[in-house]
């Protein structure tokens, strides 16, 4: 259990059915906000929010695809109506295609880009403006990655994404500024979800790779990101808005390989 230091908030977290956005969730409700799982159609997201129910918080799964605004303007009708609104939104749902300059469709480009940026611009857009109608403050935060300021040749169209998400913290800090609403991001380095089993840690090469480039010597796991999350959704943060913080194990301050243990 936490402090409380998130009670009476409602907590909005896409991509939130499991990995980094669930550990997000359960860390949000240790600290007493109700939340919302919002993932696409399928049995993990209800059965990741009956887990959070069966330990005694208060969760609840909303089936919708983060790109169809229609789908998440609905689901945020249903927030207003039966929880009163929604105070901390974060955008966490990510898709990590393979593809580099000279082999990337525009089918993949704008698959990406859909589910990490564009979909976050719209969510933020639809949130903050209901916030301001209400007259009430909240919090935004965007799940960036390292890869929003290093690259990867062959997730090209992830770190586009990842960029302009960066940019989308800073821009809607200042414009939500005024109305009492912060906006801050989060850059994990690699944590172990099934997005980075995926995407790197399938072989023993890539998973070398990463150590070598990772002071720490170990992957992160998701509670390590849970914990800035709640953090930058609490109050302990009431002056901090614009801002990404890394939690990477030392990656992004590397110009060198460090040995693998
Ligand atoms: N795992 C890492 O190493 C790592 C590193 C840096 C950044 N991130 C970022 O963290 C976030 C979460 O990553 P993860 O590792 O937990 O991934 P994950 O694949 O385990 O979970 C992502 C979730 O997003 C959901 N999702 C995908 N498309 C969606 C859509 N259109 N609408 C609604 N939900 C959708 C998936 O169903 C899934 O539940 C992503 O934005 C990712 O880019 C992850």
């Amino acid at each position: 259990m936490g402090a409380g230091r998130l009670i009476g908030r409602v907590a909005l977290v896409t991509g939130g059915a499991q990995g980094i956005g669930l550990a997000c969730a359960r860390r949000f409700a240790q600290e007493g906000a109700r939340v919302v799982l919002a993932d696409l159609a399928g049995d993990k997201g209800p059965a990741a929010a009956a887990a959070l129910v069966a330990d005694g918080f208060d969760a609840r799964f909303e089936a919708c695809d983060v790109t169809r605004r229609d789908d998440f303007e609905a689901v945020l009708d249903r927030c207003d109506a039966g929880l009163g609104g929604v105070d901390i939104l974060l955008n966490n749902a990510g898709i990590a295609l393979q593809a580099d300059i000279l082999t990337a469709t525009e089918v993949l480009y704008d698959q990406v880009m859909d589910v990490n940026l564009k979909a976050a611009f719209f969510a933020t857009q639809a949130v903050a403006r209901r916030l301001i109608a209400a007259n009430r403050p909240g919090v935004i935060l965007n799940m960036s990655s390292v890869n929003a300021v290093m690259n990867i040749p062959h997730l090209i169209a992830y770190n586009l994404s990842k960029g302009g998400l960066n940019q989308l913290t800073k821009n809607a800090a200042i414009a939500l500024a005024p109305h009492n609403i912060r906006v801050c991001g989060i850059g994990p380095g690699t944590i172990m979800t099934d997005l980075a089993r995926n995407a790197v840690m399938s072989n023993p090469d890539a998973l070398n790779g990463i150590l070598s480039r990772t002071p720490l010597g170990r992957a992160g796991e998701p509670e390590e990101i849970a914990a800035i999350a709640v953090f930058l959704a609490s109050d302990d943060a009431s002056y901090v808005t614009g801002e990404t913080v890394y939690a990477d194990g030392g990656r992004l301050g590397l110009n060198y390989t460090v040995p693998v243990r």
